[in-house]
Order: structure tokens, then C-alpha cells, then sequence
């Protein structure tokens, strides 16, 4: 995959191990890194940050609008800022990611964060673009499309790591809840539980993350060639 420079759209759910992947592959690749979940947590960040009521989805839409975000594509030091202000820290709350499905399912705020994503992918240089509507909806013609999925054991097992540094059965049980509402609340506004046409699926759930990350580079290698 050495000289790919096109694009890579990856869409699944939480926990698939989407975003550390996503980042090895642009590293290894030397292509740019967005991380479009960052874009949707941060919208939060700053409805939150000026009070505003989460539901009035005009007020929101109009706050998203206005606000200068400043995303970092660069896979070794990704990061976000609002108007300046580097939020990379407060957007990964369990205060954010419980608030921020209330934004993800505003449909202005979604037209407004579309738009700068498809600005971004179609800057110089090749991308590595992550989030839910990637394949489907932000980026359908990309070179390579993909749909990484894990069963849900695996899933809830990694989140309990990355949210509490262990897997013990009080962090699953924790953790269970938390993947189940959140994906819920997700699957609302877009289906990214199931690979739409074109889309290559790939279970992570029996891989290390050393194998999903060289079996996507195989899969970029097949479909840039195939085109
Ligand atoms: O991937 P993540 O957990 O950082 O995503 C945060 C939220 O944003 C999650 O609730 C799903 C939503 N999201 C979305 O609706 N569309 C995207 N392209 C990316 C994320």
C-alpha cells in the first residue's frame, strides 16, 4: 500500500478499536488522520460550555455554525480546538460522550459538520476518515471503504480497558450499559452496524490490534489496486 495518496473511509461502532487502528494506518501510510466523532464531542463541548439547552436543536445547529474548529490531521498528534481553545482532554468525558448523541442526531448540525468534513478529506494528500457515515454519507466514493465491526463481548472488553484500565466483571458490567445506550441512541440518525454496498466488512473481534491494522493494509492494497 507504500504510494497510496486517495482516501480511506472507516465507519463502525464504539469499542471496534476504529480510532487506534485508523491512526496506525494514516501513520504507516504517511496520509492525513480525521477523526470525525472528535468534530460531533466538541459541538458538545461548546453547547455545554455555553449553557445552552442541549434539545433546542436550533440554538445548537446556530452555535455549531459559528464556532472555529481547528483539527489536527496529522495521525501522530491528532488533537481539537474551539475557538482557540484546545478541548482534546474535556471531549473524552463520560459527561461528553453521555450528552453527545443529543448533537449527533441534530440534523443541522450534521449538514454543518459534513460539509467541513468533505472540505478536509478533499485538502492535499491522502486521508485516513473515521466515524459512522463515512462510507455511507461524508465520503461514498472513497478509494477504500470499510466497515470495521467486533461482537459485542469483545467490544464491551476493550471500552472497560480504555474507560477504566481493566476488564474485570465490574468494569464489563459498567461498560455493558454504557455500549448499549450509547449504540441505541446512535444507531438513531445512521445504521453503521451493517456494511452498505461496496463497503468491505471486517470483524476485529478474534484479532490483535497488530492483525486489523495489516489486514486493513492488505485491503487497501486489493481495492486501490482493484480501481
Ligand atoms: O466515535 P466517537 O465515540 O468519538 O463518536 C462520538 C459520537 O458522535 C457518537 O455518539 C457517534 C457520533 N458520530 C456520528 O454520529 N457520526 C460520525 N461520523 C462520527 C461520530
Amino acid at each position: 500500500a507504500a504510494g497510496f495518496r486517495g482516501v480511506i473511509a472507516v465507519d463502525g461502532p464504539s469499542g471496534s478499536g476504529k480510532s487506534s487502528v485508523c491512526r496506525a494506518v494514516a501513520r504507516r501510510l504517511g496520509l492525513r488522520y480525521l477523526d470525525t466523532g472528535a468534530m460531533y464531542r466538541a459541538v458538545t463541548w461548546a453547547a455545554i460550555d455555553r449553557g445552552l439547552d442541549l434539545d433546542d436543536q436550533p440554538a445548537v445547529a446556530a452555535l455549531s455554525r459559528g464556532l472555529t474548529l481547528g483539527i489536527s490531521t496529522d495521525p501522530a498528534a491528532p488533537g481539537i480546538a474551539v475557538d482557540g481553545v484546545d478541548v482534546d482532554g474535556p471531549i473524552r468525558t463520560p459527561k461528553i460522550s453521555e450528552s453527545v448523541s443529543a448533537i449527533a442526531t441534530n440534523l443541522d448540525v450534521r449538514a454543518d459538520l459534513i460539509a467541513r468534513q468533505r472540505a478536509i478529506i478533499a485538502d492535499d494528500g491522502g486521508i485516513v476518515a473515521e466515524g459512522r457515515d463515512i462510507t455511507t454519507v461524508v465520503a461514498p466514493d472513497a478509494d477504500v471503504r470499510l466497515l470495521l465491526t467486533a461482537d459485542e463481548n469483545a467490544r464491551i472488553a476493550r471500552r472497560a480497558r480504555e474507560l477504566h484500565g481493566t476488564a474485570d466483571q465490574e468494569a464489563l458490567k459498567a461498560t455493558h450499559a454504557q455500549i448499549a445506550t450509547r449504540d441505541a441512541r446512535d444507531s438513531t440518525v445512521v445504521d453503521f452496524l451493517v456494511a452498505a454496498d461496496g463497503v468491505v466488512t471486517l470483524d476485529t473481534s478474534a484479532l490483535t490490534f497488530e492483525q486489523v491494522v495489516s489486514t486493513v493494509l492488505q485491503i487497501v492494497d486489493e481495492q486501490a489496486g482493484a480501481r
